[in-house]
């Protein structure tokens, strides 16, 4: 599985055959300019939520690669309505797709769209391959749900959250998740793209370490390999 940072919450997750993208926010983040959309592979479209920041590029990647976008009921309902193909999800449930099963995930945040329709309930996600199991919060408060996820789903290789506080939880919170979630080694999301979310990396590599954690922050089109 390779796992490269698109910048904010996006991800490109290639598997054996598929790839996925997660939360695309890319021309609207003056950080990710170097990246173009209209070179982004896609079989899926995972959306954790309705935020702008997290759905900004959907439609126009979804458009131009036919990707299939995974997501709760109202944000289907919503891209189904653009002539956008989808699965619905919603918490606690669990489907079997050609790449791998999708868990839909509890998060504590909220879910309008731009237009302040209703995007349903906010939510992660649980991927598992047949070879990698990786969470990925969405954006998030530390919740005690998290503690659900190892004991219900199984133990996880890589755990994506968000690290930039004031939206989400921060860097201090993402290391009780990782307690909570039985797994040390963290990819920091959700920070720098904007004022009330930016951090010191310096400092934040200095928290991990301290807590015998591991923090990997990505540069915007780097990636890692599980
Ligand atoms: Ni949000
Ligand atoms: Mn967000």
């Amino acid at each position: 599985m390779k796992i490269t940072f698109l910048g904010h919450s996006s991800l490109s997750i290639e598997t054996k055959d598929k790839t996925l993208l997660i939360d695309p926010f890319i021309t609207g983040n003056e950080l990710a300019k170097n990246i173009d959309i209209n070179k982004l592979q896609a079989n899926y479209i995972l959306i954790t939520h309705a935020h702008q920041d997290h759905i900004m590029d959907v439609e126009a990647i979804a458009k131009r690669t036919k990707a299939t976008i995974i997501s709760n009921f109202e944000i289907v309902t919503y891209f189904e309505s653009k002539g956008i193909k989808g699965h619905p999800m919603n918490h606690g449930g669990k489907w079997k797709f050609d790449f791998g099963t999708v868990h839909y995930t509890n998060a504590v945040h909220s879910s309008s769209f731009p237009d302040e329709s209703y995007g349903g309930q906010p939510g992660g996600f649980v991927i598992e391959t047949s070879h990698h199991r990786i969470y990925i919060s969405g954006d998030t408060a530390l919740t005690y749900d998290m503690k659900l996820i190892p004991q219900v789903i199984g133990e996880l290789d890589l755990a994506i959250l968000p690290i930039g506080d004031n939206f989400t939880m921060g860097l201090d919170e993402a290391i009780i998740a990782t307690k909570f979630l039985g797994c040390n080694k963290v990819l920091g999301v959700h920070f720098d793209t904007f004022e009330p979310i930016k951090i010191n990396h310096k400092k934040a590599f200095e928290k991990f370490a301290k807590a015998k954690k591991e923090l990997i922050l990505l540069e915007i089109g780097g990636s890692l390999k599980l």
